[in-house]
């Protein structure tokens, strides 16, 4: 593992950028506001695993609404808050007024008028989550607004139907763990078989547009009609043009050759993620049900796209980073073989997603965060 490369330092000025900001996605912050977002993570898991305390919003509310199933972003969601003094609150969106026809500005306003920070899940139907979560933030703005309450209520998207950013942003800090600058390093996301369900697109869009930004060359492979959204591979062009690289390939071997990382997971086929949008807003479920099964049908034409022994050989050296968002499918997406020789760095790597929504939280949150931090460090060594 290489040593973790130099970070924006924590400067009062570079905090002020992102105080009171919200992370609908990456696209829509600054590179330089992601390196502080990335410094401010480092930080914090510094002082966590030093067992310095950080109770920097004591007594404020951390609402976490979640519309689809969730280990690891949940436990990421709670760590983080019960860390920096919040007392965190998650719930099921099912379990909401939203299926009985509130808006989500109606439920951002009702949400958002005691809350202290929001994050929000919602990645099933295209063209819906990432929506539903601005709507969400117009509705908690405009009460604040209309009440002449001055509380700020960030909010994290915690997946949607285009990018995943807490999962990308703790992506990128255990690629930068293992390889320091990601200049000129070929990383490939890549499609992989799933017998379980057909995942969002997001991960894989949340990856090919932030890692182009860092001087990467990325490689996406997938199967014939597994194609991501327009937008997001217009977005990862445009992004590669700064100096890294995009190519799309149909060849799992061809992706993994000479790669330094390799990422492959699945999701679902396009025109099926499609076809959800209209018996979603029908409300019928049979025939989302029945999607569903034509999706698992569709995978299982693929069954060859697994990262197993003989395809990591083919990476740089045999040894490439191996890396997957979780949960995977063993022995459908990755052979026992592989996960198992890789199965704590996943779970590292799953652990920074803790770290970036408290700095997420934090950074957004805390006025005079830079001198707070300095502050608690120094009472802890007193
Ligand atoms: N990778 C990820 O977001 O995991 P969960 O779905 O368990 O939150």
């Amino acid at each position: 593992m290489t040593s973790t490369p130099t970070s924006t330092p924590l400067d009062q000025d570079a905090l002020d950028a992102v105080l009171n900001k919200s992370l609908l996605t990456t696209q829509e912050w600054s590179v330089d506001d992601l390196d502080t977002l990335r410094a401010l993570a480092r930080t914090l898991a510094g002082l966590d695993g030093r067992g310095i305390r950080t109770p920097l919003c004591p007594n404020e509310l951390a609402w976490a609404v979640f519309f689809d199933q969730s280990t690891r972003t949940k436990s990421a969601w709670a760590g983080a808050a019960a860390r920096l003094g919040m007392q965190p609150v998650i719930v099921d969106g099912s379990s909401t007024q939203v299926s009985h026809g509130e808006t989500a500005a109606e439920t951002g306003a009702m949400l958002g008028m005691n809350a202290h920070a929001m994050g929000i899940r919602h990645d099933l139907i295209l063209g819906e989550g990432n929506a539903f979560i601005r709507d969400i933030k117009r509705g908690i703005d405009e009460y604040l607004r209309a009440t002449g309450n001055h509380r700020q209520v960030p909010i994290v998207n915690l997946q949607c139907d285009v990018d995943h950013p807490t999962q990308s942003m703790a992506d990128l800090l255990w690629l930068e763990d293992n390889l320091g600058d990601l200049a000129g390093r070929k990383i490939t996301v890549s499609w992989a078989y799933s017998p379980s369900y057909a995942k969002p697109l997001s991960v894989p869009q949340g990856l090919i547009t932030l890692l182009t930004r860092f001087g990467a060359h990325v490689t996406l492979a997938h199967p014939s009609g597994y194609q991501l959204t327009e937008a997001t591979m217009e977005t990862a062009e445009g992004n590669a043009s700064g100096g890294g690289s995009f190519r799309v390939v149909d060849d799992m071997d061809e992706a993994f050759a000479d790669a330094d990382v390799v990422y492959p997971k699945s999701w679902g086929a396009h025109d099926l993620m499609l076809a959800r949008v209209g018996a979603n807003a029908a409300g019928d479920k049979d025939e989302l049900a029945a999607i569903e099964g034509r999706a698992l049908e569709r995978n299982a034409l693929h069954t060859d796209w697994i990262c197993d022994e003989r395809r990591m050989s083919l990476t740089k050296d045999g040894s490439a980073l191996y890396m997957h968002c979780l949960p995977a499918d063993i022995g459908a997406e990755v052979s026992p073989g592989v996960m198992d020789l890789h199965k704590v760095n996943v779970a590292r790597e799953a652990n920074w997603k803790m770290y970036v929504v408290m700095a997420l939280l934090a950074g957004a949150k805390v006025p005079d965060l830079a001198a707070a931090l300095t502050s608690l460090e120094q009472e802890a060594n007193r």
